[in-house]
Formats: C-alpha cells, sequence, structure tokens
C-alpha cells in the first residue's frame, strides 16, 4: 500500500481542487476502490449516483460505456475516463444498424439494451437495463416478447425468470463466457460446503448450477447477507478483493478472469486524467437525447 502513498494523496489533493469525484465500478483495483474512489457501485448504482453528483468532475473509474453514461446523466459537466481503450467485448458486439435489422425482423416488439452498449446504440433502443434490474426492466413493458440485446447469456439466464419472451443477441462478456459448468463442479468437489456466486453474464449453465446469480452489488450484498463461511465469485478478480476487506470471517476462494479494460485504468491514469484535465468523454449531440432518454426510463423503473 506504502507504494500507492503518494499517487494517493496526489489525487486526494486534485479531487479538492477541480472539484472532482471518482466514481468507481466494483471491478477496480483495490487501491482504487478503497484509496481514492467516492462512490462505488455496480453498473446500475453508477448511474443512479451520477445523476446526484454536485461536483464540476466526473472521473470515472470503470469502462467507457459507464463514463458515456454519466456523461447523458450530466451534459453539463466534465466526465473524464482514465484511459480511452477501457472498452467491453459486449458493447462492441452490437452497432445501432444491427438494432434496426433486429427490429425489422421482428416488427412492434421493443428493444432492451444492457447499459453495456455504445451511446448509440442506446439511442436505438427504448430502454437500457443493468444484470441488477433486468427482470424488472422487462416485465415493465407489459408485453409478451421483447428483444433483449446484446449479451445472449444474461437474456438466457433472465428467460428463466419470466414469462416474457426472450429474443437474444450474440454478445458475450469476455470474462465471464470463461467459466464453466465444469468449474462450479470441481469446486463442490475441492471446497464441500462452499456458496458459489455466478454474474448472470456467466453461461446459463453456470448460473444454474450456482447458489445465487445477481450483479456485482447483488452479489456483495448477499455475502454480507449470509456471510457464508466460503464463497466463490465467479466474476472479474478485483471483486472478491473488494468485497473480502469487508468480510475478514469469509474465506474467499478465488478463481477469476481479468478483465483487460477494467485494469486499462490505474492511480497512475487517474492522476493524470485529473492532472492535466485529459480524456473527455463527449457524446454525440445528434444521438446524446435518444440515448439520455433511454437511461432515464430505465431508472424510472
Ligand atoms: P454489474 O456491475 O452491473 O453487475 O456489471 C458487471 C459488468 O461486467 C460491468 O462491466
Ligand atoms: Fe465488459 Fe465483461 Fe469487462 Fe464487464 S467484465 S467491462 S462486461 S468485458
Amino acid at each position: 500500500w506504502l507504494s500507492f502513498e503518494d499517487d494517493i494523496e496526489a489525487i486526494l489533493r486534485l479531487k479538492r481542487e477541480r472539484n472532482a469525484v471518482i466514481l468507481a465500478h466494483n471491478y477496480q483495483t483495490p487501491e482504487i476502490f478503497h484509496g481514492v474512489a467516492d462512490i462505488v457501485g455496480d453498473s446500475l448504482a453508477l448511474a443512479r449516483e451520477a445523476t446526484k453528483v454536485d461536483a464540476d468532475v466526473i472521473v470515472l473509474a470503470g469502462v467507457h460505456f459507464m463514463a458515456e453514461t454519466a456523461k447523458l446523466l450530466n451534459p453539463q459537466k466534465t466526465v473524464l475516463i482514465p484511459d480511452m481503450g477501457a472498452g467491453c467485448s459486449l458493447a462492441d458486439s452490437i452497432t445501432p444498424e444491427d438494432i434496426a435489422l433486429m427490429r425489422q425482423a421482428h416488427p412492434g416488439v421493443p428493444v432492451v439494451t444492457y447499459v453495456n452498449t455504445s451511446a448509440a446504440v442506446k439511442a436505438a433502443s427504448d430502454i437500457c437495463c443493468t444484470s441488477g434490474n433486468a427482470k424488472k426492466v422487462v416485465e415493465s413493458l407489459g408485453v409478451p416478447k421483447v428483444l433483449m440485446l446484446p449479451d445472449e447469456y444474461l437474456a438466457r439466464n433472465i428467460a428463466r425468470e419470466t414469462d416474457v419472451e426472450l429474443i437474444a443477441w450474440h454478445g458475450h462478456c469476455e470474462v465471464h463466457e470463461l467459466f464453466t459448468a465444469e468449474d462450479v463442479r470441481e469446486m463442490r468437489e475441492a471446497f464441500p460446503g462452499v456458496t458459489i456466486i455466478a454474474h448472470p453474464e456467466c453461461p446459463p449453465d453456470v448460473v444454474a448450477e450456482a447458489d445465487f446469480s445477481g450483479s456485482t452489488a447483488g452479489m456483495s450484498d448477499y455475502v454480507g447477507n449470509t456471510k457464508p463461511g466460503r464463497v466463490v465469485l465467479l466474476t472479474e478478480c478485483s471483486m472478491s478483493d473488494n468485497v473480502a476487506v469487508n468480510h475478514p470471517d469469509v474465506n474467499f476462494v478465488r478463481p477469476c478472469n481479468l478483465c483487460p479494460h477494467m485494469k486499462r485504468i490505474t492511480l497512475g491514469n487517474i492522476r493524470e486524467a485529473l492532472e492535466g484535465m485529459r480524456h473527455e468523454v463527449t457524446v454525440d449531440p445528434a444521438i446524446a437525447d435518444d440515448a439520455r432518454r433511454a437511461v432515464e426510463r430505465m431508472l424510472l423503473v
């Protein structure tokens, strides 16, 4: 931790000087999550909290779509992302043209898009969702059939919990698609009695064999509420590191997969972004209103 002290002190000072806040996703490394972040959470919490920010500057310690969402909800504020290359395999899996083709193939069927998409894709959809509210959003539409894009596994996992027919796309999270049902069985054998929690971006056979599935905030709450003796979080690696800090009595088994996009964000580039007010995220005005509408509609559900 000592090696982080210089950057942490500089970032805390720069936040005061710039009147800035740092919003950090649960997959950020502990020195960011516990060291400099003002607000932490899952994608839904970060979107909600972005609507309440009073500062002039938001630094989004997370991936690009999260920064875009924060900008959509705060058009007057400066939103920085420490590394513009922090993308997402789900966001890269679909374009607005794909949405238009899906609408043509399924006339009149509403489009729910995961927040893990570009602002242009959000603008082409009816409403957004996150892993934390997907079922609620789908059911809020009051229709028998919904296009749920682009995460195939999230759609198939939610389909098991609702009577609404969900038509999926073929996007996958490159981190969560690596977990297998075989991994779950091996862990149960190696650690009898272990509690296994899977993110809903995992393949459906993984989620089916897990004890609980939920967004990153849902996973963290589940650990806090049930206090398992031993737990495994089938998700990105920093998640266990961050949750474990608050639960010293819980034994975390840590098979995990790193998200290379999330890991582009470091204390060093957060500091540089604030020093130089660099890497400002903007949204094309031609699509901003439509994208904002889809996000705000989600926040009302
Ligand atoms: P949540 O934090 O909304 O569960 O999302 C996980 C994720 O992969 C974000 O990129
Ligand atoms: Fe995208 Fe998966 Fe990384 Fe989340 S963990 S940012 S969904 S690639």
